[in-house]
């Protein structure tokens, strides 16, 4: 008898130990997944500017290639907004001083306009992609200050005024602050060792007068660099202390799967948005390699993998809590099929979507929330 006292006396002990374990799991599950679904819970029907309706412009870069075939189905699927990743900068979309070259800027207008789709201007005042002809006369001299603010003025004028109405944000100035020297604000560009530091403000002026809605962004990479950012962040002070149209900026985001801390990250935005200035991620790839010097092709590998889904989560989970002050999250091109970092025996695969344009495991964790 005693001893059926004693088993039946253990088995409800451990039988409440079994249950009060299971509750504190299911708490504790509750707390970790209280905002958070499974990807088995994900609604696939929805597409990943679906996922973001109520938080920011999803986009992408494109040229008008990518605008046909099974490309152009996933791009409209997925994405709400379109940047140029080529064919708007200056060299492209003026060639020559009294030439400018349209059809392929007007293609990816027209395609975002027929699609439903916005467009973001990218770049009107750039020291890369911009033709020599900008800053030389007909014997090869370096023009006056005067001739390159004259050139610059009517680039910016034309272009704007073309597409007025239909491109509704401008990269206006691209990569404008030194990337490392700190004793420096400015890059020595050609347009700074030409027109100095007036042109800055200048090319903001010129795109707000050509259209007075576009919202205005000054875009620059290395955003989160604490020195650069503080370089960058003097810069616009400056020019919003002066009454300068600037409205946004923006962090490229040219990432990788250990750079930038989420620290630095979230520093970055909150510095930029204490200007009172909204915040896009203007060119967003994240590579499995972490430097130059990290060129070995070892592939993806499930490491990498692992390691580039945590950064998407961390990321994508810091912009959707910032989204007050965050407008735009794109893309900088399409899917792995293609991506400007890859270089010969080295694949980046840096996007959301695999070269076959599936979405890959770290879009599921984008858009599990
Ligand atoms: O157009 C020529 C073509 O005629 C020639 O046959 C071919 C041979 O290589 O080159 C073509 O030009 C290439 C151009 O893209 C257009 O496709 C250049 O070589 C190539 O260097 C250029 O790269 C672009 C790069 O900017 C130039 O700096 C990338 O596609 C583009 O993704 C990249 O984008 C920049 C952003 O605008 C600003 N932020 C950084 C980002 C990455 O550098």
């Amino acid at each position: 008898m005693k001893t059926r006292q004693i088993i039946t006396r253990t088995l409800t002990a451990l039988i409440s130990v079994f249950a009060l374990i299971s509750v504190i799991m299911l708490l504790s599950n509750c707390g970790e997944t209280g905002s958070k679904k499974a990807v088995s819970e994900v609604d696939s029907t929805k597409d990943l500017k679906d996922f973001y309706e109520d938080y920011f412009v999803i986009g992408v870069a494109v040229g008008p290639n990518n605008l046909e075939g099974d490309q152009a189905e996933m791009i409209k699927k997925h994405f709400n907004s379109l940047t140029a990743e080529n064919v708007m900068k200056p060299a492209l979309i003026h060639p020559e001083e009294n030439r400018y070259a349209w059809d392929n800027a007007d293609k990816i207008v027209d395609f975002a306009q027929a699609n439903g789709m916005k467009v973001h201007g990218h770049t009107l005042c750039w020291h890369n992609q911009t033709g020599a002809w900008m800053f030389q006369d007909s014997q090869g001299n370096q023009v006056t200050k005067e001739v390159a603010l004259a050139r610059l003025k009517d680039h910016i004028t034309q272009v704007v005024s073309r597409y007025k109405g239909k491109i509704y944000v401008w990269d206006v100035l691209n990569e404008a602050v030194e990337d490392r020297d700190s004793t420096k604000i400015y890059r020595e560009t050609m347009w700074y060792k030409i027109c100095g530091e007036e042109y800055i403000r200048k090319v903001f002026q010129w795109a707000h007068e050509a259209d007075p809605n576009a919202v205005l962004v000054y875009n620059d990479y290395n955003t989160e660099n604490p020195g650069k950012r503080d370089r960058i962040y003097t810069m616009l002070k400056k020019l919003l202390d002066e009454g300068v149209p600037v409205h946004v900026v923006g962090l490229q985001g040219h990432w990788n799967i250990n750079d930038p801390t989420e620290q630095n990250l979230r520093d970055a935005i909150e510095k930029f948005s204490s200007l009172g200035l909204k915040i896009q991620i203007t060119e967003l790839d994240v590579s499995i390699y972490t430097s130059r010097a990290d060129t070995i092709d070892i592939g993806f590998t499930p490491e990498r993998e692992q390691k580039q889904i945590d950064f998407y989560k961390m990321a994508f989970d810091v912009f959707r809590e910032k989204k007050d002050v965050i407008t735009g999250v794109t893309f900088w091109n399409v899917s792995d099929r293609y991506s400007w970092r890859d270089r010969r025996n080295m694949k980046c695969y840096p996007l959301l979507f695999d070269e076959n344009l599936k979405p890959k495991k770290a879009y599921w964790e984008v858009v599990k929330f």
